[in-house]
């Protein structure tokens, strides 16, 4: 298989998590005679500072036209001060606009071998997690219009939340065909008893349920959802959200697991194409150090694999040589408990290929 892969390093620890990653990806190419192209899209902070803006023209261009989209992390205090209009994380969301990625994929399980990383109690961690949070990623506050001005002498800042029925009806969709595949139950969390947009995001939801006889579907509060997920998350297959709530809470369900440097997420659109990244940040304060944990952006390619590519077989090849690192004890210093060895980025990516 020949496919063409647009990476963007990014910011922060970005670089070094990428490099890591896309070693992996030599390893796999060379295993099964694949042949993976990689093109650069320079995006975030170090697009600022090179080309005056967070998302050129060229590497938006360059993602669209690629088969896939590799990203690690953007964002620093070093661009804090960037207008809104031009902080990195605004070429994230164009970049997320400018792709059609509606859905953003966030499972949230919980590695056995790192079971007591888990903050829960461990009675509530027993009953298991394993659910995955579908945020709608185009839409709502994000993508309404936003505006600071001066009214009756002071500022007032406006951001607005709108969204339409075909907008939550296609996100809705890919919940319940997830939800079909794992254990038939969809939770749909909204705001309903305030917001406009919820109420239509509720009605949508409970229509389309229509055509999923198979699968259960549950209406949930944003408050009490963030509440459930710590009192008992076991109650949760498949978690699907509008764009802010979602945000929220797809970081509360990576910190329950208790290895937000695990965690792998996809962002996709109406086609194969889609953008992987880890679920964590830039963490400025240990780059450049060797510290970054490379493993959710590995396996945010083990991902790719297989929901872009249809490759299973690579991507299960890569979660099993996750698994073996993890069970021959080696960690990197976000998931190592006290006393335990801590490894660096580099020795994780090494262990990893040399697992495959
Ligand atoms: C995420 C991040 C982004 C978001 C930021 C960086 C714009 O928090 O991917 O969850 O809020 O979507
Ligand atoms: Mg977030």
């Amino acid at each position: 298989m020949e496919k063409t892969i647009a990476v963007i390093r990014g910011d922060g620890i970005g670089p070094e998590i990428v490099g890591e990653a896309l070693a992996i990806l030599d390893v796999i190419a060379e295993k099964y005679g694949h042949k993976f192209t990689y093109k650069e899209a320079p995006m975030g902070g170090n697009a600022i500072d090179r080309f005056g803006v967070p998302l050129p023209d060229e590497s938006l261009q360059t993602c669209l036209a690629a088969d896939s989209v590799l990203l690690g992390a953007v964002g620093g205090p070093k661009w804090d001060s960037q207008p809104s209009e031009n902080r990195p994380e605004r070429g994230l969301l164009k970049l997320r606009g400018g792709m059609k990625l509606y859905t953003n994929l966030r499972p949230a399980r919980v590695f056995p071998e790192l079971a007591a990383a888990c903050p829960l109690r461990p009675d509530i961690a027993a009953k298991g997690i394993d659910f995955v949070v579908v945020r709608e990623l185009i839409g709502g506050v994000y993508f309404g219009e936003h505006k600071t001005f001066d009214e009756n002498g002071e500022k007032k800042a406006v951001d607005v939340m709108s969204y339409t029925e075909h907008e939550i009806r296609r996100v809705a969709r890919v919940a319940f065909e997830m939800a079909r595949k794992r254990r038939k139950r969809v939770t749909s969390v909204d705001k309903a008893n305030v917001l406009d947009t919820s109420r239509l995001w509720r009605k949508t939801v409970t229509e389309l349920a229509e055509e999923y006889p198979d699968v259960e579907l549950l209406h949930m509060y944003v408050d009490n959802a963030a509440m459930q997920m710590v009192r008992d998350p076991s109650q949760f297959d498949v978690i699907v959200t509008e764009n802010l709530f979602g945000d929220i809470l797809s970081d509360e369900a990576s910190q329950i697991t208790g290895s937000i440097g695990m965690n792998p997420s996809s962002s996709m659109g109406d086609g194969t194409r889609g953008l992987y990244e880890p679920i964590h940040g830039s963490a400025p304060d240990i780059a450049g150090q060797d510290k970054a944990n490379p493993i959710a952006t590995i396996l945010s390619v083990a991902m790719m694999l297989r929901n872009s590519f249809g490759l299973s077989a690579e991507a299960d090849d890569i979660e099993n040589a996750v698994d073996a690192v993890l069970k021959a004890g080696y960690r990197c210093g976000d998931i190592a408990r006290r006393g335990e060895a801590v490894i660096g980025c580099k020795e994780m990516g090494r262990r990893i290929r040399e697992a495959l």
